[in-house]
């Protein structure tokens, strides 16, 4: 360092030190600038960062610890990496045009609506006839409806897709605690037949008529309610009369990834066994291994008959697999339901909101925040996580001696009891399982991923991968997902 430089740090830390902290802080960051402004080479070819941080860090240079306070890298990282958003969503919420709906609440202000003259931030309709971003929605399986297939409607220029399946950017599923009570008790199984049917259109583009067929053909009795080989009168209240049966026949028009509609959960509600026709990945939605069957193809119906019989003759087996209204279901089958308990209008305008931060982080101001900080030996990072479903981040630090995935978790946890925080799906779950106060986390998984990634597919594989994330992407974010 030239010597001349030197002295006039000296010389201003020795100023400064007679301030109040709180000016201080804010100068020491201009005098931080012009410092990097003012030294020559080979400084001048080092951006500054608080990487730099020991070489005026206390202690080094005499005088200034008491007085400073001496900031940790967590409060000198909380300053230095705060970004003041240029949007403030609760004064100028995100608007989305085409569709009037009002959410009761959101993580983010987010109006839904028409508004003449105001400019959205993404509208429904046309991908073409508008300059916006366009979203897409639509709850209608790929197979009737190829708009709805994620790359095509990519393709025809939507930003958004919101449809049944995972992947989309919004799901909008079939379920909710809101809609099914889920965990409505059982009753006595009093009818003869062992399952019931409500197939109102035998015409459909998989095999759910060979299926129902197959299994008569097997021996299984059928009420079938539906328009569908009825033997039944239909005027019935279908959750009511399904509680009456051992098993239902949920059989869906296709069978397509997380294609998976009131048939399946009104079963669940019923406390009848659903015997599926629909989604490949099926099981995914089971609320307990074992809890449902599925005729994943015809082969499958004999076999599937046979388990029937094999439960209508041995009473405890069949107990076991409604086991979940007793207990509870899985940790899995929750994080899924969850997602739900936040509107999926809601949903859209925090991806949108997010968005909008992400495109001004790209900024080169942002991008000049230094998100780490080195003491010695020791790098302390800065990363930031949220609750799925909800919007702001949290600031969260993690050290290069533990930059491990039990770290990570554990830094999440503390820093959300910290906050005294409660889920977002504490009010909408059924009271049996909303579980204590204690905060159980589930997954935490980079910010961005689609659920069908977040709930099934994506892990880090071992520290190694996490540490390289969270070196790559400086100020890395997270989102938490707890039940
Ligand atoms: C959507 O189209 C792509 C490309 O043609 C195809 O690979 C994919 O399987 C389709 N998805 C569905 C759900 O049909
Ligand atoms: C179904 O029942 C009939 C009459 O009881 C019997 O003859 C037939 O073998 C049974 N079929 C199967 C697959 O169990
Ligand atoms: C079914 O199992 C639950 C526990 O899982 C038990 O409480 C209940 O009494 C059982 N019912 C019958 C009819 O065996
Ligand atoms: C970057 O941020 C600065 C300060 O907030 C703002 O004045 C500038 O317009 C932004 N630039 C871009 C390209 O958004
Ligand atoms: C690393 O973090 C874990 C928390 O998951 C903690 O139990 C452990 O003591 C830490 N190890 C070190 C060396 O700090």
């Amino acid at each position: 360092m030239p010597l001349c430089v030197f002295i006039v740090v000296i010389a201003e830390i020795l100023f400064l030190g007679r301030l109040d902290i709180a000016n201080k802080k804010s100068l020491v960051n201009s005098w931080a600038d012009s410092f990097y402004q003012f030294t020559t080479l080979p400084w001048s070819s080092r951006k500054f960062s608080f990487d730099d941080q020991d070489i005026f860090g206390s202690g080094r240079v005499g005088g200034v610890e008491e007085s400073s306070g001496s900031e940790s890298c967590e409060e000198l990282l909380e300053k230095k990496d705060f970004v003041a958003y240029s949007r403030d969503f609760e004064k100028e919420p995100i608007y989305v045009a085409g569709l009037i709906e009002h959410l009761k609440s959101c993580a983010v202000g987010c109006i839904l609506g028409y508004h003449p003259g105001k400019k959205a931030d993404a509208t429904f309709g046309s991908a073409k006839a508008h300059k916006e971003p366009t979203i897409l929605r639509s709850m209608e399986p790929v197979s009737y409806y190829q708009e709805n297939n994620i790359t095509y409607a990519r393709r025809r220029g939507y930003d958004l897709v919101m449809t049944t399946s995972l992947l989309s950017d919004i799901p909008v599923g079939y379920f909710s605690w809101a809609e099914y009570d889920i965990m409505a008790p059982l009753q006595p199984k009093t009818e003869k037949a062992l399952a019931a049917a409500f197939i109102s259109n035998c015409v459909s583009r998989n095999f759910r008529l060979q299926a129902l067929e197959g299994l008569k053909k097997a021996n299984i009795t059928v009420d079938s309610y539906g328009a569908c080989h009825r033997n039944r009168d239909g005027k019935v209240n279908k959750v009511e009369t399904l509680k009456r049966y051992k098993f239902s026949l949920a059989f869906e028009n296709s069978n397509e990834e997380d294609y998976v509609t009131e048939k399946y959960f009104q079963s669940l509600v019923a406390g009848t066994i659903p015997v599926v026709v629909g989604a490949p990945n099926t099981q995914e939605f089971a609320p307990l291994p074992g809890s449902v069957l599925h005729i994943k193809e015809k082969g499958d119906i004999d076999s599937v008959a046979k388990t029937m019989k094999y439960l209508t003759d041995h009473p405890d087996a069949y107990n076991q697999s409604l086991r979940w209204k007793f207990e509870g279901p899985s940790d899995s089958f929750k994080a899924l339901l969850d997602m739900a308990s936040v509107h999926s209008s809601c949903r859209l305008c925090i991806y949108v909101a997010t968005n909008i931060r992400a495109k001004e982080e790209k900024n080169l101001t942002f991008s000049e925040r230094p998100c780490k900080c080195t003491r010695g030996l020791e790098t302390v990072y800065h990363v930031y996580v949220r609750e799925r479903g909800r919007f702001e981040m949290e600031s969260i630090f993690i050290r290069s001696g533990n930059l491990t995935l039990k770290a990570l978790e554990y830094a999440v946890m503390l820093k959300f009891k910290s906050l005294n925080h409660v889920p977002v799906w504490k009010e909408e779950r059924p009271a049996s399982i909303r579980g204590t106060d204690e905060l159980r986390l589930y997954r935490v998984y980079p910010l961005g991923l689609t659920q069908r990634e977040a709930l099934y597919t994506f892990s880090f594989k071992g520290d190694e991968d996490l540490k390289n994330h969270i070196k790559k992407n400086p100020c890395a974010k997270f989102e938490v997902i707890f039940v």
